[in-house]
């Protein structure tokens, strides 16, 4: 792990690099945070002009599950850090690339390829920590499907093991529910685990959270160190995030013991960084669903409500600088998604949604949309998160994205 002792120009002989795989619109707050901190940005998606690209000092467009791809540009870049953004990688190549060179892969090249699929986290959690999470079978085949619904019974929830955003996620309440599930489940699944599924047992949680967990270095002791953010409440609609608040009210023994799971879980995976702890909370239990070894989309409300965002924590963790989670105010966001497909799409309303008390937006700059494509976030600030996310929902509502 490279921990900087000084800090470069970029754009020079002396720069500090990052490499960015995957582009999106974390990827692109990253990327600013790191350009702040004087850090040469260079950033790879698989399609030209992804948000990160657009602020980063060079940008690549490859296939990054190609192995041979990513080793290509990894030489040509020669990255002190490379910062994967999304799942679907070639994480082995990543493994090999870390222990034959001198870079560093966030948080670690074992802990991005145990999290690239639900299976390797989801084992790692329930039957290495012992964690509880929801009931849980993996399939492989729509006739295990049919066995896995079987053992864990109706209703259940339906996963490609590689997806996200609530991509080929099915909630089945009755026996005519199998069959499309597994088809949406093909369809929704990437990489080479396309076929296997996980089979859970729908948790009839009172709320759900996201844990932003930082693992950083402490300046006295050159010891890496856990803190927490204030616990994120969130909104998800068929698998995919809506609205986030922080912070989510939480019982002090509850917070306790999701932070003791958050802490458990993040340092197994080990390394530095910002992590995103999913964790659904019934009652006086604490279940963990998933982790991201990255900012998290619910985590965007840091932006409006955090001393730093999770953006800043992530890149000063990774470079083995301070940080500081503690919340500034209560804060809200709210995703504006597309309604229609259209290249280079138009952005309408911005003067009356900035015109709500305390918002600030978000627009990604993607190039083309897609009905229900993320393309901005609202951020509101307030009194306190329900107040914050009357204002976010409004000004997100606000905004409509047109064609040209
Ligand atoms: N077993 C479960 N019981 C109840 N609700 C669930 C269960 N699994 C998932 N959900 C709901 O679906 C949401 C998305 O699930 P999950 O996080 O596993 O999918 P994802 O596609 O990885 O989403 P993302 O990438 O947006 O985090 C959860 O936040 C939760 O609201
Ligand atoms: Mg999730």
């Amino acid at each position: 792990m490279l921990t900087p002792t000084t800090f470069g120009t970029p754009l020079s002989k002396s720069s500090l690099r990052v490499l960015l795989l995957g582009s999106g619109e974390l990827g692109k707050e990253l990327a600013i945070a790191f350009t702040r901190l004087g850090v040469e940005v260079h950033a790879a998606d698989r399609y030209q002009n992804a948000p990160a690209q657009q602020v980063a000092h060079y940008s690549y467009v490859l296939d990054m599950t190609d192995g041979k791809q990513v080793d290509f540009l990894v030489k040509k870049v020669r990255p002190h850090f490379i910062i994967p953004e999304i799942e679907a990688i070639a994480t082995d190549t990543l493994e090999e690339i870390a222990a034959s060179r001198q870079v560093t892969v966030i948080p670690t090249a074992h802990a991005t390829r145990l999290t690239m699929d639900r299976e390797g986290i989801r084992r790692l959690a329930a039957e290495e920590l012992n964690i509880p999470t929801s009931r849980y079978v993996f399939a492989s085949g729509e006739a295990e499907m049919r066995q896995a619904v079987d053992q864990i019974g109706l209703p259940c929830i339906v996963k490609p093991v590689m997806s996200s955003s609530g991509k080929g996620q099915s909630l089945l309440k009755t026996a005519e529910d199998i069959a499309p599930a597994w088809h949406y489940a093909l369809e929704g699944g990437r990489g080479a685990s396309q076929g296997r599924v996980i089979v859970e047992g729908l948790v009839d949680f009172d709320y759900e959270i996201t844990l932003l967990t930082v693992r950083s270095r402490d300046p006295q002791t050159g010891e890496t160190i856990t803190s927490f953010c204030e616990p994120i409440g969130h909104l998800q609609v068929n698998g995919d995030y809506h609205e986030s608040w922080q912070p989510a009210p939480m019982d002090s023994a509850v917070l306790e013991k999701a932070q003791a799971i958050a802490a458990k879980v993040t340092s197994a995976l080990g390394g530095r960084g910002l992590f995103g702890v999913e964790l659904f909370i019934c009652g006086d239990e604490v279940l963990f669903s998933e982790v991201s070894p990255r900012p998290h989309d619910t985590g965007m409300v840091t932006m409006a409500s955090g001393y730093l965002s999770e953006f800043e924590l992530h890149a000063r963790a990774i470079l083995g600088l301070p940080v500081d989670t503690r919340l500034r105010t209560p804060a809200a966001s709210a995703v504006i998604c597309a309604n229609l497909q259209s290249e280079g799409p138009v952005y309408r309303g911005l003067a009356e949604a900035l015109a709500v008390p305390e918002v600030d937006l978000r627009l990604f700059g993607k190039p083309d949309s897609r009905v229900g494509r993320r393309m901005g976030v609202a951020l509101a600030r307030g009194n306190n998160s329900d107040q914050a996310r009357q204002r976010a929902k409004k000004a997100a509502a606000l905004i409509t994205v047109a064609d040209a």
